[in-house]
């Protein structure tokens, strides 16, 4: 049913986990919406609000006093289970939970991880180079970050098979564990980890965010818990999105991959730019006010939904918004692909580093590579959209 305050041109049929023709092209199917209303009412999902328009998606997105991280609302029973700090707080709670985390990975430890991180790619790739193909999603992607993750948190090689699977589910979950039993898995997974951490800490990841005090005391074990499953799922599908979507550029134009050979030191812009280019993460909200926005009103206790795509791909944020243009990247862009306002990405700074890292060694370590042509790239919608499938070639 359509509450009584949505305007009936408000009124669209969108799935935000499914929008028309995903499968094909993410940034094309959120983009059919740049062309009506800023804020629409999709009936998919129980009903919620859609920002619909670049700059009513970084307004809302900026209004943390009214609308509330607490509920993950659109993805039913993802909240209630996760409990995810400090991605569900508000107010000064999250901010309390949120400067340790923002403490455990302030800029001097990813620059001090980027040597590791570098080896973690080219161990990759040097098993990859000799076959002349791959699926970049599911041996490359998927699985860097994953490395990276244990590297941060300091878990010996030999413990790592063990959350691959896990890894995929997070990423491409196929319905084979429900929400409870992937937080299971992980909690499972991780608390040995977090258990010697809290009792000793080390110089990980773990150990430098559980060692700094909340508001004045110590963390609790129920919090820790909470803390450190966030980061493990914020930090996984996030990024093996990202690095395929920029993958999936360079193979379509071989020219960037030319210029970014001949020109490494443009690297760090040109990363700047593919993530404001490829934004894959949407947020959901809950009023805890009525607000007033784009002609409407968001009503005490309806859902909302920020796609950060239609934000970055909306002509009125970026001219010709779909163009790669490398020297954008020179001054700050002022994207939503990391989030905007309070709850913005703690882990940027590592998501950049692990962006350039990649363009870095892929550009210099593999041949010039391609799309296969006879295999198709595959994409997913979702509160994190991505490459399900891309099949690239190179000259072995
Ligand atoms: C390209 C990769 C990434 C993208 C696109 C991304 C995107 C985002 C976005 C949009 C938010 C805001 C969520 C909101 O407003 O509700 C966020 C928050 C967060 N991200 Fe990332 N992220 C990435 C990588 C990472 C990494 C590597 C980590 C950590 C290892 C991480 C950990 C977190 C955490 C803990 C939060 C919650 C912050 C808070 O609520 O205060 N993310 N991320």
């Amino acid at each position: 049913m359509i509450p009584a305050h949505v305007p009936a041109d408000r009124v669209v049929d969108f799935d935000i986990f499914n929008p028309p023709g995903v499968e094909q092209d993410y940034f094309a199917a959120w983009k059919t919406l740049l062309d009506g209303p800023g804020l629409v009412w999709s009936t998919a999902n129980g009903g919620h609000w859609i920002a619909a328009r670049g700059d009513v998606v970084r307004e809302l997105w900026g209004d943390a006093e009214r609308l509330s991280s607490q509920c993950l609302a659109v993805t039913p029973g993802l909240g209630k289970v996760m409990q995810f700090i400090p991605l569900q707080q508000d107010g000064a709670e999250h901010k309390a939970f949120r400067t340790p985390v923002m403490k455990g990975l302030a800029s001097r430890f990813v620059v001090a991880l980027e040597p590791k991180v570098q080896a973690v790619a080219r161990k990759l790739m040097e098993s990859l180079r000799p076959r002349g193909s791959c699926d970049f999603v599911s041996d490359f992607a998927e699985i860097l970050p994953l490395n990276i993750f244990l590297t941060l948190i300091d878990v010996p090689l030999e413990d790592r098979p063990r959350l691959r699977q896990l890894g995929v589910q997070l990423t491409r979950p196929d319905g084979s564990m429900t929400v409870e039993q992937l937080k299971q898995a992980a909690d499972d997974y991780l608390w040995p980890f977090i258990e010697k951490r809290m009792a000793q800490p080390g110089d990980d990841l773990f150990s430098r965010i559980l060692s700094e005090p909340v508001g004045g005391r110590p963390w609790t074990v129920d919090e820790a818990r909470r803390m450190c499953r966030n980061l493990l799922f914020g930090g996984l599908d996030t990024v093996a999105a990202m690095i395929g979507m920029v993958a999936l550029h360079l193979a379509r134009h071989p020219e960037d991959q030319r210029l970014l050979r001949e020109r490494p030191d443009l690297i760090p812009a040109a990363a700047d730019e593919l993530m404001r280019r490829y934004p894959t993460v949407a947020v959901s909200r809950n009023a805890v006010a009525d607000v007033d926005a784009d002609g409407v009103t968001i009503r005490k206790g309806d859902l909302v939904y920020l796609p950060s795509v239609l934000h970055n791909l909306d002509p009125a944020s970026f001219e010709a918004p779909e163009e790669v243009r490398f020297d954008r990247g020179l001054a700050p862009i002022r994207h939503t692909t990391m989030g905007v306002g309070a709850h913005r990405c703690v882990g940027a700074g590592l998501a950049r580093m692990e962006v350039i890292v990649f363009l870095r060694e892929w550009l210099g370590g593999m041949p010039e590579f391609a799309l296969a042509p006879d295999k198709a790239v595959t994409m997913k919608g979702g509160n994190v959209g991505a490459c399900t499938a891309l099949p690239l070639v190179w000259r072995a």
